[in-house]
């Protein structure tokens, strides 16, 4: 009597576990599957032009491991920070980042010319090429990056608000980590080592 009294409670309470659990499974699944294939969508195509005036897609990339960063030269101080931090940590690195390459893509394609980029690259590491296009392949390149920037109004002029983030890339152009010019130097340093040597 008792017995019969409780299964039917039994039966809605493991019915309903049921489906739970199979909905958690269901629902964990793709990103289990999306991470043990190790591919995080960022990154992607791109077609701009180099700061040498030639055109450079992510293909001149492919092949050996890099590192993306989005900027402009008008930058007051996260670019040239992250850029001259960028240049110590390759020199400090040596032979270990003999294959690490670099690239500078700017958000303000109106006023980073190749020739502009090219001046302002001479002061950082020569590996660091400066990359530069229309709006469209500019928005294109930032969309695959999933990085944010926004031009914004100041007296007599503009500035560009933007994302800070070195993307580390593998040398099959799949996302491998990031780093920012805001960690301690040997943070930086140990991720660009284990991508160079894992990427
Ligand atoms: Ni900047």
């Amino acid at each position: 009597m008792n017995m019969k009294r409780l299964l039917v409670p039994f039966l809605v309470f493991t019915t309903g576990l049921l489906v739970l659990v199979v909905t958690a499974g269901l629902l964990l699944l793709p990103s289990r599957s999306q991470q043990s294939a190790g591919k995080v969508p960022i990154g992607g195509p791109f077609r701009l032009t180099s700061h040498e005036g030639k055109p450079f897609t992510e293909e001149n990339l492919k092949g050996r491991p890099f590192v993306v960063f989005f900027g402009f030269t008008h930058c007051p101080e996260v670019c040239p920070t992250t850029l001259y931090d960028l240049t110590q940590d390759m020199a400090a690195l040596g032979q270990d980042a003999s294959s690490l390459q670099a690239a500078f893509i700017t958000v303000d394609p109106e006023r980073d010319t190749p020739d502009l980029m090219k001046t302002y690259l001479e002061s950082f590491d020569p590996r660091i090429v400066g990359l530069t296009g229309t709006e469209e392949a500019i928005a294109a390149a930032a969309r695959a990056y999933k990085i944010y920037y926004r031009k914004v109004p100041t007296d007599g002029g503009y500035t560009m608000d933007h994302s800070a983030t070195l993307f580390l890339m593998d040398s099959k152009g799949e996302f491998y980590g990031t780093s920012n010019f805001q960690e301690p130097e040997e943070t930086r340093r140990s991720k660009l080592r284990q991508l160079v040597k894992n990427g």
